[in-house]
């Protein structure tokens, strides 16, 4: 839960809001930003990497109004197309705080943030380095590019969130030396500056050791470089992929702890090659926007499939929350409109699509007296929720509302059916 909900009334409150008004003005299902632990996360991210560089991954959720508090807090703001750029530059983002990231950028994308002046581009394949050599050729700027390695470690995540193994999309290999030949390339290219290596092992990452093991690796390349080319690649980034709590139980690691292990890892095989110790770059996106979003959605009809489970069936659904159908993630909720005394009943809360995977909350124990109208509120929702979220069934894709000090405003406003039709012959 965000930090400052609280219950008045018997009802569920967010950041001085009461989530009855929410629902009444702004209609259900509706995702509710926390805008100050967004930004009290980024200040802890920003303090545990007090020497360092912290990006915010823009994928975890963008916007306009996101993209301003990120710039705000002083953070970066790494982008993995061309539309999550365009929203960084329509608010006036600082080119040199963005980072461009993705394994298959097409050219457009790439002239675009040339022509803007981002700060680096991570370069994913070989492909892209004669890409970007090209182009940086054609407009005459000099970019500055890191090289995203893959580490080998076996991150423990979601096999479709785990990105460091080698038979994956990502990167280019630590083992087989594909990083290496990269490196080559690029300092062969007079036209780009290569600035660093990148590592992102994977995401909802709760064992830490896995980030030591990939910022070891890296330092080792690193040392290599020097060794090799005579070159001292002063950057370091180390991705993302900090766990967070979705359901009780959950223990996600301190960012502190993790900030101090990681430089002391790099700092350590730095000096015994007796070569500078790197600037570290981190790109958090889920422990950022993540804990302070919480979705809120009217209950519609409730079904007991008797000696099983309740279906309590929500106005929204996999098409705001494809984590559980896709990931078989966990969440939870609760009644967030009014106390109830009623006694528990194992429920499953799902979605008004038509499938049967379409699940939110897979258990939880809500009221046996749980009825139409009622509101339910599901924490954590902050991240990869709205960023994913589709139209199937033609759903109009719901508000994001945030609040603070307990004001509301729309800051993402609900689809309706002309948006929805737009553009169709
Ligand atoms: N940096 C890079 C290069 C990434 O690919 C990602 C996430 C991040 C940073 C941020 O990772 P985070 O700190 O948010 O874990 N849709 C999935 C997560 C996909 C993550 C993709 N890359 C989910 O809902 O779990």
């Amino acid at each position: 839960w965000p930090r400052t909900t609280g219950r008045a009334d018997g009802a569920i409150t967010i950041a001085g809001v009461d989530v009855r008004d929410l629902a009444s003005e702004y209609g259900t299902p509706l995702y509710v930003v926390d805008e100050d632990d967004f930004r009290s996360r980024c200040r802890d991210y920003r303090a545990a990497f007090a020497n360092d560089d912290v990006y915010y991954a823009g994928k975890a959720f963008l916007c306009k109004e996101v993209a301003r508090w990120v710039d705000q807090e002083g953070l970066g703001l790494d982008v993995c197309s061309g539309g999550e750029l365009a929203v960084a530059l329509s608010v006036g983002f600082p080119p040199e705080r963005i980072a461009l990231h993705g394994n298959n950028k097409s050219y457009a994308e790439l002239e675009r943030a040339l022509r803007a002046g981002v700060g680096h581009i991570v370069v994913d394949s070989f492909d892209e380095i004669a890409r970007v050599g090209y182009l940086a050729d054609q407009l005459g700027v000099r970019p500055k590019i890191q090289i995203r390695v893959t580490t080998g470690v076996e991150a423990h995540t979601h096999e479709f969130i785990a990105t460091a193994h080698d038979d994956q999309k990502f990167g280019l290999s630590l083992g087989s030396g594909a990083a290496a030949e990269a490196v080559r390339r690029v300092l062969a290219m007079p036209q780009l500056e290569l600035v660093g290596l990148h590592s992102h092992i994977g995401s909802q990452i709760f064992d830490t050791a896995g980030f030591e093991v990939a910022a070891r690796r890296l330092a080792l390349l690193l040392t290599q470089i020097k060794e090799e080319h005579d070159v001292f690649l002063p950057e370091l980034d180390l991705g993302g992929g900090y766990g967070i709590a979705y359901v009780e139980g959950d223990d996600p690691p301190d960012i502190k702890v993790i900030a101090d292990s990681l430089r002391e890892i790099v700092s350590r095989v730095c000096e015994n090659a007796g070569i500078p110790v790197p600037r570290l770059t981190v790109e958090p996106g889920r422990a950022i926007s993540g804990p302070g979003g919480v979705t809120i959605y009217e209950v519609g009809t409730v079904k007991d499939v008797e000696g099983l489970r309740t279906y309590v069936s929500i106005d929204g659904g996999m098409s705001d929350n494809m984590r559980t159908a896709l990931y078989g993630a966990d969440y939870t909720c609760v009644l967030a409109s009014r106390n109830s005394d009623a006694l528990p009943a194992l429920s499953r809360v799902v979605g008004k699509h038509c499938e049967s995977g379409d699940i939110v909350v897979r258990d939880v124990w809500l009221p046996r007296d749980l009825a139409a109208g009622d509101l339910l509120a599901v924490p954590a929702t902050g991240a990869y929720c709205r960023s994913l979220a589709h139209n199937y069934n033609y759903l109009p894709r719901p508000a994001v509302v945030a609040v603070r000090d307990g004001v509301s405003r729309v800051i993402v406003q609900r689809e309706t059916e002309d948006d929805l039709l737009r553009g169709q012959a």
